[in-house]
């Protein structure tokens, strides 16, 4: 069975395209490469010694996108192309919904027109309203505030509506939550450019240097130690919920959302201990004010992908946090030489 990745050159996408490639399914990925490299695809095929058909590609370009389904049988598409810095989609909210957006009308489009049926979509746990109480469930209110955030609210909106349109379409959205870590063997992991708006990246340059210390956003929050919690997973875990997703889209018709978390917060506080005890590595930190838009706490109630996909994150956070450290070492310029 093959597979589209869209923006599958990305953090997300190349860990799914790994285990979509150990679990025998054949991968094709479109990219721009706007905020990736193909080195990640190299890796990914070196370790697995498997080949992915590779697209560099617009996915807002129709026609690109028709030349690919017309050259690659594609039985499925997870769609992981998009723009993802919630500060800058403040800055620029236009790039932001032209992208975010266009991608996903054209390929919902091109996949009908070329007869493809099941989409598994990346959404977010920032589609719910923040006002919702701990842990999250689908059923709760949304609403975002952040360009960014309205962009995956839409995205859902728009396939909702297409499935609708066209019953005979499945398709499943994936609200992540906080994903982190990186594959076991270090050969891939999350390379962002620039400063890290992230925690775990932030911590990570931190500890090989490049950064002299943490500014945790505020310590005054309603939390046990004051600091933000969020609901970590490992990225391995994300990328095994895409196959669950996927078991599960084959074997249905309309659309399905699940939350993919573990089902616990932890604090920054917590995070940066964790770091520490799991790999012997001082991570000096001073406390800030709080950042603009930023909650208290959440965390995912992830039963109905536990129940209904057969899905569980198993990985620990010591696991994420030695899995990024190994990711680290061996690659302190990320996918750079
Ligand atoms: P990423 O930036 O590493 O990967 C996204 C990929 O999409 C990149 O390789 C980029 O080059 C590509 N891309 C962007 N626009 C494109 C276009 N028009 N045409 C072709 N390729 C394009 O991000 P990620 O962390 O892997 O996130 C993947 C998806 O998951 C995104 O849609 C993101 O919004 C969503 N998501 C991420 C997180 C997170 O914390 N990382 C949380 C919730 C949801
Ligand atoms: N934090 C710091 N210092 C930093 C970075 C973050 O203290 O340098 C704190 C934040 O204040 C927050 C926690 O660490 O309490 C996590 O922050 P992140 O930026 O790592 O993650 P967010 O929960 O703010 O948001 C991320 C993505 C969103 C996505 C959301 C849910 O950036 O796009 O997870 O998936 F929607």
């Amino acid at each position: 069975m093959k597979i589209l990745l869209t923006g599958g050159a990305g953090y997300i996408g190349s860990h799914t395209a790994l285990q979509l490639l150990e679990c025998g399914y054949e991968v094709v990925v479109a990219d721009n490469l706007c905020n990736s490299s193909y080195e990640s695809i190299r890796r990914v095929q070196e370790h697995t010694g498997k080949p992915i058909a590779f697209y560099e590609i617009d996915v807002a370009d129709g026609e690109a996108m028709d030349a690919l389904f017309k050259a690659e049988p594609i039985d499925a598409v997870f769609h992981f192309a998009g723009l993802k810095a919630v500060g800058e989609s403040v800055q620029k909210p236009l790039e932001y919904y032209r992208n975010n957006l266009s991608t996903t009308i054209t390929l919902l489009d091109r996949m009908y027109a070329n007869g493809v049926r099941y989409i598994v979509y990346s959404s977010s746990a920032t589609v719910y309203d923040a006002a919702n109480v701990s842990p999250r469930l689908e059923d709760m209110s949304l609403g975002c505030t952040n360009p960014y955030g309205w962009t995956k609210f839409m995205g859902e909106r728009i396939i909702q509506d297409f499935v609708t349109a066209n019953p005979e379409m499945s398709a499943v959205l994936l609200r992540y939550f906080n994903p982190i870590g990186a594959h076991e063997s270090g050969c891939i992991g999350e390379d962002p450019a620039g400063i890290p708006n992230n925690l775990m990246p932030y911590i990570s340059q931190v500890a090989i240097g490049k950064l002299e210390k943490l500014h945790v956003f505020g310590n005054d929050y309603d939390t046990r130690d004051g600091t933000g919690v969020r609901d970590y997973l490992h990225v391995v875990d994300l990328a095994i919920g895409h196959i669950k997703a996927l078991e599960f889209a084959l074997k249905h018709t309309g659309t399905e959302v699940f939350n993919l978390g573990t089902g616990c917060g932890y604090s920054v506080l917590e995070i940066v201990d964790a770091f520490e005890n799991t790999n012997g590595v001082k991570i000096p930190y001073v406390i800030d004010g709080r950042r603009a838009g930023d909650i208290d706490e959440y965390y995912a109630d992830p039963s109905r992908a536990n129940e209904v996909l057969g899905w569980k994150a198993e990985r620990t956070l010591s696991d994420m946090c030695r899995d990024t450290w190994t990711w680290l070492q061996k690659n302190p310029n990320g996918f750079r030489e």
